[in-house]
């Protein structure tokens, strides 16, 4: 695996690649990379005969209060990771290389509607980061194919429906969430919660896994379904932003005929804040709640 910082630098390795007729495959990270991580770099492996990586934490997503300086940074221990998933370009710039303009930059992406939604009305501007980065990445990458967690469900559609809507030659790729084997999605965040905080954290999966379940069978008052799931998770001790049913191809608020629907959920715990999702798909004619 080769390691590069500058754009140059990944321009001509793409270029090269591409002379040769072969399929760039594109995993974007923030780092610290975990199995869910790992798993991306896989599906990218299945879909393209070159893979690049970046690892670059984006100040551009990171709201004033929030986590960017404390963000887990493991350069070392990612690198490795990397070439042991067969990675073979690992783009790692400065942020002076992604924003020359310093904090200036006077262009920025917005997928609007989207991107004000659920997570976007608790972390104000969080999605314009992360849509801007993501068409910078992609305009220094030139990949044909890109792959996306869909833990960030929200993410994933915000980087589908921008790269719909400014014609970018790339296909979007979402891969499954991977959980511990009590049910808790991986994050890079979850080395935020204490021990206890870290065993009582699968009931977020749990509440999840309930409140698909019970649409899985039948239920379609999505109101008290959201209700519920609310009271259950503050009732051990969390503070969840949001609890949502929604349609699953563009988040809208469910109608009486969606049959394809996401549960979604963003939850405090201490310092931490988890997001995890899972879809549900609600049975053809059950009546409206
Ligand atoms: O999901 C992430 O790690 C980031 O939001 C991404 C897509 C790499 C953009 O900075």
């Amino acid at each position: 695996m080769d390691t590069v910082t500058t754009i140059d630098a990944v321009r001509s390795k793409v270029r090269a690649w591409r002379a040769a007729g072969l399929q760039v495959a594109f995993v974007p990270t923030m780092g610290n990379l975990h199995a869910g991580h790992i798993s991306l770099l896989a599906a990218a492996r299945d879909r393209g005969d070159r893979v690049v990586a970046s690892v670059f934490v984006n100040p551009l997503q990171f709201g004033p209060s929030e986590d960017f300086t404390r963000y887990p940074r493991t350069p070392v221990e990612d690198e490795r990771l990397l070439v042991e998933a067969r990675c073979d370009l690992l783009f790692a710039p400065e942020v002076e290389e992604i924003y020359p303009a310093g904090g200036k930059q006077a262009t920025l992406v917005s997928v609007r509607g989207l991107s004000e939604i659920l997570c976007g009305q608790f972390r104000p501007g969080h999605f314009d980061g992360v849509a801007t980065v993501v068409a910078k990445l992609f305009g220094i990458v030139a990949p044909d194919v890109a792959v996306f967690g869909e833990k960030d469900y929200q993410q994933l559609l915000v980087v589908r429906r921008m790269a719909l809507d400014l014609s970018l030659p790339v296909e979007i790729v979402g891969a499954p969430t991977v959980r511990a084997s009590d049910g808790l999605a991986l994050s890079s965040r979850n080395r935020y919660l204490s021990a206890e905080e870290r065993a009582r954290a699968p009931l977020i999966y749990q509440t999840l896994r309930e409140t698909a379940s019970a649409i899985g069978a039948g239920n379609s008052d999505v109101r008290t379904l959201e209700r519920d799931g609310l009271a259950a998770l503050e009732r051990a001790g969390m503070k969840p932003d949001y609890f949502s049913i929604r349609t699953a191809a563009d988040l809208s608020e469910p109608d009486a005929a969606g049959t394809q629907l996401v549960v979604l959920t963003a939850v405090r715990m201490g310092r931490a804040r988890l997001i995890d999702n899972l879809r549900a798909r609600r049975r053809e004619g059950a009546p409206e709640g």
